[in-house]
């Protein structure tokens, strides 16, 4: 390990299986983009060469993880693969309980209509939109309550994912603890760039909640990529493994919502993870309505066995540190060039940021969709908006949410692609910025009413 620390993070990894990829032409992509609405939600995966729409559920698996799917036990009930999973996470994230569900969303469906009564009040660093949108469902009122910081594509804030504990406490004052069921932390932060939390922080969060009894849940999608940062970023870490870092970083938490289409190397799962008894309880309970069998959450059982091998593989340094090794290649190249990017660097994606990109668009023209819709027509590669598109709707006042962040996503799915189409990539964004001036702003035609972001459609202006 100490050896290979010095040298260049190369896939720890060789290819057995291969699946090919489809090139287009120019004038193809045009007709594509149009069809979907110039959203790169609704594009064909056919139409696509380099799919950096997301690293959710797009990973691929080991032969290990492959040898295990032909050990599923897919009894109804009691399947073994459950107690597999049910190991696995006792063991790496520590939790006492849990409940598996179809994807991360079932989790925080069942955990916010347990704990939230309409009326109160959620804060989270920063949101993601189903998250949230479940908060919103269960009668809750989502407050941000990140440091400034993540709000900065240019702070290079080591732990822009941090808490701002007078925010929370801010909030406390205003509203009361009680009216507060819990905190959500997500460890790493998807919306601010993939940012982490640090050490320090998890447990001043902690402390305050447990002095005010405000439960602590944490987003452990991609907390083993929270964990590289603090071994590589925070002081007094440096020497733990990434095992013992993430099993700290769970103890300061009651819960944990999980989508294990990330971090866990799978094409689908997720879970839920409590301590406390009576919760966990009522969890049972419902994921027996709305997901499957509380020993099966909606999977089958060779997904469960998956996903316990994958959390296993998921805390080896090797494949860690060539997975964020291989964003920052990407960032440092593009940075290198002057694209515009958030830094520092995130965890699963590089993040281009769209306003400094095409400073001469309005927000409400769209620059991050427009950015990923052209970058798209340039090479084939797709990416995701988050920025207002994403953002969606004051419920209350129906006007759109203006996100300071305007980001298109570069998502790398874990050992899917190499190193030459991280090369392609950088140059394929590279000839969007060189014509950068010149790319006009879009206008939305067609709004869904929830996530929009998934299905609206666009029109060039
Ligand atoms: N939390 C975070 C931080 C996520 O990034 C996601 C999904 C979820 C929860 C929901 O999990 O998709 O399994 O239901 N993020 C995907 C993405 C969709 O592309 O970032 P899910």
């Amino acid at each position: 390990m100490e050896n290979s620390n010095k040298r260049s993070w190369a896939e720890p990894y060789k290819i057995k299986v291969v699946e090919p990829l489809k090139m287009t032409t120019r004038e193809e992509r045009n007709k594509a983009l149009e069809e979907a609405g110039f959203n790169t939600f609704l594009l064909k995966s056919d139409d696509v060469y380099i799919d950096l729409l997301t690293d959710s559920g797009t990973n691929a698996m080991s032969d290990n993880q492959w040898a295990g799917m032909m050990l599923g036990d897919e009894a109804y009930a009691g399947s073994k693969n459950f107690y597999h999973l049910e190991d696995a996470v006792k063991k790496y994230y520590g939790y006492k309980y849990l409940v598996p569900t179809h994807q991360g969303r079932g989790a925080e469906h069942i955990i916010s209509q347990i704990l939230i009564k309409p009326g109160t009040y959620v804060p989270g660093n920063m949101y993601f939109t189903t998250t949230r949108l479940h908060q919103e469902l269960a009668g809750g009122k989502f407050v941000d309550v990140i440091i400034d910081d993540a709000h900065n594509p240019a702070s290079l804030h080591p732990f822009k994912g941090n808490v701002d504990l007078e925010k929370l406490d801010a909030l406390v004052k205003k509203v009361g603890a009680k009216s507060i069921p819990y905190i959500t932390i997500g460890v790493t932060v998807n919306m601010a760039g993939g940012q982490p939390v640090a050490m320090a922080n998890l447990k001043d969060v902690r402390a305050y909640c447990l002095k005010q009894g405000i439960r602590v849940v944490l987003d452990a999608t991609r907390a083993v990529e929270n964990a590289y940062f603090i071994k590589t970023r925070e002081k007094g870490y440096e020497n733990k493994s990434i095992e013992e870092i993430l099993l700290e970083m769970c103890s300061y938490s009651d819960a944990c919502t999980m989508s294990g289409k990330k971090d866990c190397l799978t094409n689908i799962g997720g879970f839920l993870a409590l301590n406390e008894w009576d919760v966990f309880e009522e969890a049972r309970n419902m994921v027996v309505v709305y997901e499957g069998l509380h020993t099966y959450g909606g999977l089958a059982g060779r997904d469960m066995e998956a996903m316990a091998r994958g959390i296993a593989e998921a805390v080896q340094w090797d494949h860690i540190r060539a997975r964020i090794g291989q964003v920052e290649y990407v960032g440092d190249k593009l940075k290198s060039l002057s694209v515009p990017i958030v830094l520092p660097i995130g965890g699963h994606a590089v993040f281009l940021d769209a306003k400094t990109f095409l400073p001469h668009l309005k927000q409400t023209e769209f620059p991050a969709q427009t950015l990923a819709a052209e970058l798209y027509l340039e090479s084939g590669i797709r990416s995701m908006e988050r920025g207002i598109v994403s953002a969606g709707r004051n419920s209350e006042t129906g006007d759109h949410f203006y996100p300071k962040l305007e980001l298109v996503r570069l998502t790398f799915p874990r050992r899917v692609y190499t190193q030459a189409h991280c090369d392609v990539t950088v140059e394929a964004v590279n000839e969007v910025f060189n014509r950068r001036n010149s790319i006009k702003g879009l206008k939305m035609v067609y709004e869904p009413k929830y996530l929009r972001f998934f299905q609206a459609r666009f029109e060039r202006l």
